[in-house]
Formats: structure tokens, C-alpha cells, sequence
């Protein structure tokens, strides 16, 4: 049977070059870096080595990077540790299109007294920027906006948002965890304040990820306990994740600007042959191009349900997802595709494709036909 993953916004898999070194590092590095002997003290350097080469690949200092578990834990982190080192402010601005771990955690602080503003998107998935200029307020604790969308691609304008920023002295978050690899980071020429990302969406390892804080942004611990990370997320590190996702973040600089193209003809050669045998398609979020991340086709469809489809998929080798993969088990359709106002004909037939380095155009006249096929049974 066909074995056709198109599902890199949910996961990828890892890199074997990653893999190679993660083993060697599994097999011999496995003292703690907080130990003063020889074994932890070659696994500390390892740290370290790991942090000038994740600072290099998005333009940062490495003393800004910070090591965590991932993007939901980054994003809580930012968030609530920006909440607990400047308690007189009280709002918190976002855009509808958010992922969960940053809806949620801005949830738990309005649990606690605060306010959670939301700055509306157009059709495309843009935010608003004059709205987001007029609503910071005296009170407004940090913006959080989400670089690329993870549902519908869309490619939030960071430059012009981070000066809005700028200009009205609030704290910036990006949720930076599809942009990497698809979109060029270069800290050293935006102002974004913090940054998070995650190692599981650029070909390393699951279960870890950074938060980048500039230089002088005061920001409080999430995790209490041992001085790890400058004494600000505490826990004995995870060095085989660290390694691992400092070398998926150097590959996958190096390979930028290819990947973006390889990505970029495979949306547009698979959704020429989608519309071709189904017309009702909906392309969600902007067209392909540069206001788009170049390996997200988000699709909706007409007289089917995104479970019944994915699960026709599936079971024919091709795996796909519906809107983001934390919302699959339930029956609503997404906040997201609900923010931009999907129709209703069309809301509820969703299917998120995201193609990866090993995705090919050979594979495009199955899935075309197979899509087809799974269409006219469902139908
Ligand atoms: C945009 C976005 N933010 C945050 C996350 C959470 O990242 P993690 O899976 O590393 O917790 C995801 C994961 O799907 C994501 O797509």
C-alpha cells in the first residue's frame, strides 16, 4: 500500500542526520550537565554548543535562547512568566487565529483577573493592524500573534506588528512554531521580544523547543526548581532533544530557500489537480505566495465531512488532517476556519495538507485520483 504523509504542520519525522547524532549523544553523553565532573561537564559544553548553534539560526544571542519542552510549554511560559514579573498590567492581545497553547494559557489568566482582547483577520487570516494599533491600551501587557498559521497558512505581517509594538511599548510574543524553516528568521532585524519555537516541526526530535527572550526583557520562571537555563525553566535538560534540535535548525537553515521552493511547486501542482476533478474546492487563507507558509494547502469541500475524508484517506495510504490535528476529535469546526468566515457550505469538508522535504510530485496523479474516488463514494 501507498504510504504518502502529508501532515508536516502536525508533526515530521526526523531527520536520519539527526537521528545519527542523536544516538551517538544517547549512547555516550548521558551524564548531567549540572554535575561538576568530567561527564557532566561534557554534557553542559554540549548544551552550550547546542545554544550558539540554535542562536545562529535565527539570528540571536545565545544567551536570549532558552530550552524547554516545546511550544506549548514556550508559549505558557511567555505569556505567564511576562504576566507574573509585571503584575500591574492586566491585557493580553491576540489575534482569533491563535493556536490553543496560546488561547489557553491567556484563558487561565483571565481565570485570574485578566483581559483577553482579540484583534479580528480578514477573509485571509490578516490581522487587522489599525484595530490592533487603536486597542493597546495603558494596560496592555504583551501582544502574541502567530507568525505562520497553522491551519490556514496565513503569514502574519511581523514587521509591521512589532513596530506597532514598538511604537506603543508593549511586549511582543510570536508563536514562531510554523514559521521556522518555511519563512527566513533573522532576529537581529526584527523586534520581536520573545520567540517560540519547536523542534518537532523542522525534522527533530518531539518534546522540545525554545523560547528565544531578548536581551533585557524581564520575564519570570514557569517551572520552579534548579538553576538550569539561567535560572529561569528548571528541570535536569533534555541534552539528546537539545542536540538534536540545534542540528535540525543548522539543516534546516542551510536548506532554506530550496525547501521553500520544493514546497511551493508541490501546493501548486497538487491544487491545480484538486480543482481540476473537484471545482467546489476552497482554497482557506491567502494564495499561494509569499504571504503564504509554501507547505500548507488548506481545503474545503463541499457534501463531506473532514473525518470521513481523512479517514477514506488513510485507509488509501494518505494522511492528511483536518484543520489543526489538537482539534481533530471534535466536531466543531475550527476557531480558525470560523475566523475567516469558511461557508457553511463548505465549512465542515476541511482537510489540511502539508507537504514535507519527502514529499514528491510523482506521488500527485494518486492523490488527485484517490481524492476523486473518495469524493464520489462519500457523496
Ligand atoms: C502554531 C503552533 N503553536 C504551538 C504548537 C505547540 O507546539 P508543541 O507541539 O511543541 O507543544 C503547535 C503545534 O502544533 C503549533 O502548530
Amino acid at each position: 500500500m501507498k504510504d504518502i504523509y502529508l501532515d508536516h504542520a502536525a508533526t515530521t519525522p526526523i531527520d536520519v542526520r539527526v537521528q545519527r547524532k542523536m544516538a551517538s549523544v544517547m549512547k555516550y553523553t548521558y551524564g548531567n550537565p549540572s554535575s561538576l565532573h568530567a561527564k557532566g561537564i561534557e554534557a553542559k559544553q554540549m548544551i552550550e554548543d547546542a545554544r550558539i548553534m540554535m542562536a545562529k539560526s535565527i539570528g540571536a544571542n545565545p544567551k536570549e535562547i532558552h530550552f524547554c519542552s516545546g511550544g506549548t510549554e514556550a508559549t505558557n511560559w511567555a505569556i505567564k512568566g511576562l504576566a507574573k514579573a509585571h503584575p500591574l498590567k492586566k491585557e493580553i492581545i491576540t489575534s482569533t487565529i491563535e493556536h490553543h497553547a496560546t488561547t489557553h494559557a491567556v484563558e487561565d489568566l483571565v481565570k485570574e483577573g485578566y483581559t483577553h482582547t482579540l484583534v479580528s483577520v480578514d477573509a485571509m487570516g490578516f490581522m487587522d493592524l489599525d484595530q490592533l494599533e487603536a486597542i493597546i491600551s495603558e494596560d496592555t501587557l504583551v501582544v502574541s500573534v502567530i507568525w505562520g498559521n497553522n491551519e490556514i497558512g496565513t503569514i502574519q505581517d511581523i514587521k509591521k506588528i512589532a513596530k506597532i509594538c514598538q511604537k506603543k511599548h508593549v511586549y511582543l510574543h510570536v508563536d514562531g512554531v510554523q514559521a521556522f524553516g518555511q519563512i527566513n528568521i533573522d532576529l537581529s532585524k526584527l523586534q520581536i521580544d520573545l520567540l517560540t519555537l519547536s523542534a518537532h516541526k523542522f525534522y527533530g526530535p518531539k518534546g522540545i523547543g525554545i523560547l528565544y527572550v531578548k536581551s533585557g526583557v524581564e520575564l519570570d520562571h514557569l517551572i520552579a526548581g534548579g538553576s538550569q537555563e539561567h535560572h529561569l525553566r528548571a528541570g535536569t535538560e533534555n541534552v539528546l532533544g537539545i542536540v538534536g534540535m540545534a542540528y535540525a535548525a543548522y539543516l534546516m537553515k542551510r536548506t532554506i530557500k530550496s525547501y521553500i521552493r520544493h514546497l511551493t511547486e508541490l501546493s501548486i501542482d497538487l491544487y491545480e489537480r484538486i480543482r481540476a476533478i473537484a471545482p467546489d474546492v476552497i482554497l482557506n487563507g491567502p494564495e499561494i505566495g509569499i504571504q503564504r507558509l509554501p507547505g500548507n494547502l488548506s481545503l474545503s469541500f463541499t457534501d463531506v465531512t473532514s473525518n470521513s475524508l481523512i479517514f477514506q484517506l488513510s485507509e488509501r495510504g494518505i494522511y492528511v488532517s483536518a484543520g489543526s490535528a489538537c482539534t481533530s476529535d471534535s466536531i466543531l469546526p475550527s476557531h480558525v476556519l470560523q475566523a475567516i468566515s469558511v461557508p457553511e457550505t463548505h465549512i465542515h469538508g476541511s482537510l489540511r495538507i502539508t507537504f514535507g522535504k519527502d514529499s514528491s510530485l510523482s506521488d500527485h496523479p494518486y492523490i488527485a485520483q484517490t481524492l476523486e474516488d473518495v469524493l464520489d463514494t462519500l457523496r
